[in-house]
Parts: structure tokens; C-alpha cells; sequence
């Protein structure tokens, strides 16, 4: 079960870790629409290490139960219904030939357009809250990153999926600055889209993200904090891989 398909291959000058040149664990948490993912993708594609998204594995769970009507118009979860069916919730990666980038598969088959949508978005976080839906969420993602070598990003990464992960990294962004980057994302996509309903959405997440009871988004106590609102895409990469290469090549202490 959800076997990681996508390739790994890595940069010859840019692969290495801390401990004796292996490959190292890298936690991008955050809240939503901050750009993560993004940088996540890129440092991954960079360094050659595997990138998981993690939030698109709660999407492909909530796409599940809204596909298999067990999420009420009013938005009740049939809980019941849903933990006994977590085991037929299959999430793969593939790489993309064409965007160079992985594609979320569920049970099979691409999901990764209909994982973004604004339903999806707008009934994941309660079903990311459920500890039934994390356990067996946070399960795979270890498994996924036994070997590091990992790109893994998302909200409790650094906290609770990967404690001892060598770097870790908290982006935020003002509420703003993201809601616009997702009203443009989904308006580049051809995706129906309203500034305060995006604005509104991405709060209530927030909300619910760091007040749920199981792994709540917060802060790692060693992860470094990076306020991306006025950077550049570009910038964000650079000021990875620096970080990256500070975690892999420390410098002697004097
Ligand atoms: O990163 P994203 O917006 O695609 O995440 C979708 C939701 O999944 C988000 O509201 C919170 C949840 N999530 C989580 O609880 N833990 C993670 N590691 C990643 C995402």
C-alpha cells in the first residue's frame, strides 16, 4: 500500500547529510498557502531527495468520503463509516514527465486537479483532524521517509511525523499575501474563485489546523521560522538551499 513511485535521483554535489553523508530529513511545515509546497517541490527536484506532499494525502481522504457520500451536505462526517474504510484509501506518487514535478494518485487513478478544488479544501481540515485519518496518514509518511532523503511538507511534520528530522523549516506568510497566491492559483487553473470565500477558507483551516487535539500545526522548537510574504519564489529556493547546505556541510567549529 501506497507504495512512493516517484524517483529519486540524486544531485551528486548536493546529496548528503549531517551524520556522515547520508541523506537527511528535511520537515517544511506551515500554515496553508504559504508557498510551501512549492519550495518544498523545488528544493527536492534541486537536491535530488523524494518530495511528499502530506496535505495531499488528507485530500485524497476527504475526496474519498465525499465521493462516498460520508460527509452530510451540513458537513457532518459519518466518522463510523469512514474509519472503517481507511484501509481501501490507497495514496501514491508519480513523477510528472511533463511538469517534472509529483502527481497525487488515489487508489490508482491521478487525482491530484480534483484534490484542490474548493470543496475538497473546505472539508479536509476536519477530516485531517480525525485520529483515526492521522495515524493512518502520519504511518505511511514514516514509512515513506525511513531511508531520508525526503522532502516532506505539511503542518506537524517537524513535530510529530519526523521529531528528528535534521532540518526543519515553519513558513508563514500574512493571511493576505496567501489568500491571494491561492485566489491566483486557482484562477490560473480555471477554477471557480472568490477573494473572501479563499480568505475565509484559509483562516477557518488555520483555526482548526492548530486547535485540533492530535498533532496541532504549531511550531517545531528547532525548526527555523521563514516569513515568505515579501520574497520571491527564487529568493525562498536560494534561502533553502543555503539552509540546506548549513544542515549538510557545517562549517568546523572554530
Ligand atoms: O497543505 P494543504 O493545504 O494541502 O493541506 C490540506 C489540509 O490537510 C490542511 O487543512 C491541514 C491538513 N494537513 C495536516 O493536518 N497535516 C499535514 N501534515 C498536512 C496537511
Amino acid at each position: 500500500m501506497n507504495k512512493q513511485q516517484t524517483t529519486r535521483q540524486p544531485h551528486p554535489s548536493l546529496t548528503g547529510g549531517a551524520k556522515g553523508g547520508s541523506l537527511i530529513t528535511i520537515a517544511i511545515d506551515g500554515h496553508s498557502s504559504c508557498g510551501k509546497s512549492t519550495m518544498a517541490k523545488d528544493l527536492a527536484r534541486e537536491i535530488g531527495y523524494i518530495y511528499i506532499d502530506s496535505g495531499a494525502m488528507y485530500r485524497c481522504c476527504t475526496l474519498f468520503a465525499l465521493e462516498q457520500g460520508l460527509i452530510a451536505a451540513d458537513g457532518t462526517i459519518d466518522e463510523a463509516a469512514l474509519e472503517a474504510r481507511m484501509s481501501e484509501i490507497h495514496v501514491s506518487f508519480q513523477l510528472n514527465a511533463a511538469t517534472g514535478r509529483p502527481d497525487t494518485y488515489l487508489n490508482g487513478e491521478c487525482v491530484e486537479q480534483r484534490i484542490r478544488t474548493m470543496e475538497v479544501s473546505s472539508h479536509v481540515s476536519p477530516i485531517a483532524a480525525l485520529p483515526f485519518v492521522r495515524a493512518a496518514m502520519t504511518a505511511q509518511q514514516q514509512a515513506m521517509g525511513r531511508e531520508g532523503g525526503i522532502v516532506m511538507d505539511g503542518r506537524d511534520i517537524g513535530t510529530a511525523v519526523f521529531p528528528d528530522a535534521e532540518m526543519k523549516v515553519f513558513v508563514t506568510a500574512s493571511d493576505e499575501i496567501r489568500a491571494q497566491r491561492r485566489y491566483d492559483e486557482l484562477v490560473a487553473k480555471g477554477q471557480p474563485a472568490d477573494f473572501d470565500e479563499v480568505l475565509a477558507n484559509l483562516r477557518e483551516r488555520d483555526r482548526i489546523d492548530s486547535t485540533r487535539a492530535v498533532a496541532p500545526l504549531r511550531q517545531a522548537d528547532d525548526a527555523i521560522v521563514l516569513d515568505n510574504s515579501h520574497m520571491t519564489i527564487p529568493e525562498q529556493k536560494q534561502w533553502l538551499l543555503d539552509l540546506f547546505h548549513k544542515k549538510t556541510h557545517p562549517s568546523p567549529s572554530l
